[in-house]
């Protein structure tokens, strides 16, 4: 019988997720950065009431992300590294940039295009004001892997 058993409850989350901080701390800081599960440096952030969670180093070379502002590129929101400046979206980890149309065309004309995913994009959930991350576990590389190393994580933390 499974009479026993208790129905899951909706207040917990499931297993894979990783517990990063209060929603109202994170809402104040505005960003939080954690490593997730001893193996991946996250970083959360919160803007306009929506909170997202991608790696915490740039895929490019490393930048710190959690320093970058947030600006809308051909109406998607992107952070923008604080190193060089690359864009990349905040709900996709895709890499934006701008291209030219027509070099030999003056005025030059220039339009937005993607590199396509460079930044794992990590899930967020709140439950009850708690957020949780669950880390994004597609198999494929992504660039921003190549930062996630002990390594980096080591020079990172000594500054
Ligand atoms: Fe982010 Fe170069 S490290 S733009």
């Amino acid at each position: 019988s499974s009479s026993s058993l208790s129905p899951p409850s909706s207040s917990t989350p499931p297993l894979s997720t990783h517990f990063i901080g209060r929603k109202e701390d994170i809402v104040k800081a505005g960003r939080v950065t954690k490593l997730v599960n001893g193996c991946r440096d996250v970083l959360v952030l919160h803007h306009d009431g929506q909170l997202y969670a991608m790696d915490m180093r740039c895929y490019h070379a490393g930048g710190a992300l959690e320093h970058g502002d947030i600006e809308e590129f051909n109406g998607r929101l992107c952070i923008v590294c604080p190193w060089h400046k690359y864009k990349i979206t905040l709900a996709e980890g895709e890499g934006l940039y701008q291209a030219v149309d027509n070099p030999t065309v003056k005025p030059l004309r220039t339009y937005w295009r993607s590199k396509g995913v460079k930044q794992r994009i990590h899930k967020v959930t709140e439950v009850n004001g708690d957020v949780y991350v669950t880390l994004n576990d597609l198999s494929e590389a992504i660039e921003s892997d190549n930062y996630q190393t002990e390594k980096y994580r080591s020079v990172f933390l000594k500054g």
